[in-house]
């Protein structure tokens, strides 16, 4: 397999195909806001995704249900405005686009024509193929999200890992097929067994992204507050942590209060 890499100005959905036939692996990394996605695009990390995860880490909700479409539009639109190279993709929040194939669209191009998104993510396999099908006629591209899909987690109870099971497993390459069928153009993989996501991507020719789905997948997607450390109650086994930011930001931001408090800052350099 080759590990040339190609250089992208650019990156489509078409690059993202071309790097799994290249056997290129993909970058993905969420971000909500213009600061944040102006130094990830300048890391060179092809995809940026919009998520719902904007719903815990930037609004402090539990799940990702209570994000709406017009908050989803605001971060997106931040992120558009920052990026040179990457593609933008951004996630249908819940409650868009299980209900009906015309609302689903509805939402989708609000995303693309309010905020300049690439593409959109929704998650589910089967029961929502009418709806991904709505969007791809209308020449949106679509990510599909399978395994884990955070939006339905009070029907799964818990955060443990999906598709343990002959029957899930089987269920969950079907979905993958009909998505990569139907023209999806890539697929996330969500805390799966890793010898699974190494049996879809494959099984298929559009590129799969794990995320706790192990080192098969044709790309990778962390959290961008995971990656830096923003977080530090969640420790999963999937995640590794490039910093240690919450320390290091708690540091300086208490160094700056004592500084105020002690009239150490500003000082005389520090004035007009
Ligand atoms: O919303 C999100 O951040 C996601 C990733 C976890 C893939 O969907």
């Amino acid at each position: 397999m080759s590990t040339a890499k190609k250089e992208y100005k650019r990156v489509t959905v078409k690059s993202l195909v071309d790097m799994k036939k290249n056997g290129e692996k993909i970058s993905m990394l969420t971000a909500y806001d213009y600061s944040m996605a102006k130094i990830v695009d300048a890391a060179n990390v092809d995809v940026i995704l919009v998520g719902d995860s904007a719903s815990n880490v930037m609004a402090g909700h539990e799940t990702t249900l209570p994000i709406t479409l017009d908050q989803m539009i605001y971060h997106a639109s931040s992120v558009i405005r920052a990026i040179d190279r990457a593609l933008v993709v951004v996630d249908l929040p819940f409650g868009t686009y299980q209900s009906d194939p015309k609302k689903a669209l509805h939402s989708a191009i609000r995303i693309m024509k309010e905020s300049g998104a690439h593409a959109v993510k929704l998650e589910g396999g089967e029961e929502i193929k009418e709806s991904i099908k709505k969007i791809l006629n209308a020449g949106i591209p679509v990510m599909g999200h399978l395994g884990l899909t955070p939006q339905s987690i009070y029907k799964f109870g818990t955060y443990t890992v999906r598709a343990k099971e002959e029957e899930e497993a089987v269920q969950l390459m079907k979905d993958a097929k009909m998505l990569e069928k139907i023209g999806c153009f890539g697929i996330v993989l969500e805390k799966i067994p890793a010898k699974l996501t190494k049996v879809v991507s494959e099984s298929i020719s559009i590129p799969t992204i794990g995320i706790g789905g192990g080192k098969h997948a044709d790309g990778q997607v962390l959290v961008i507050h995971d990656l830096l450390g923003m977080t530090h109650e969640f420790n999963p086994r999937f995640l590794r942590r490039y910093m240690n930011l919450y320390e290091e930001m708690s540091t300086a931001i208490s160094n700056y209060v004592d500084d105020v408090k002690s009239r150490d800052f500003p000082n005389d350099e520090e004035q007009y």
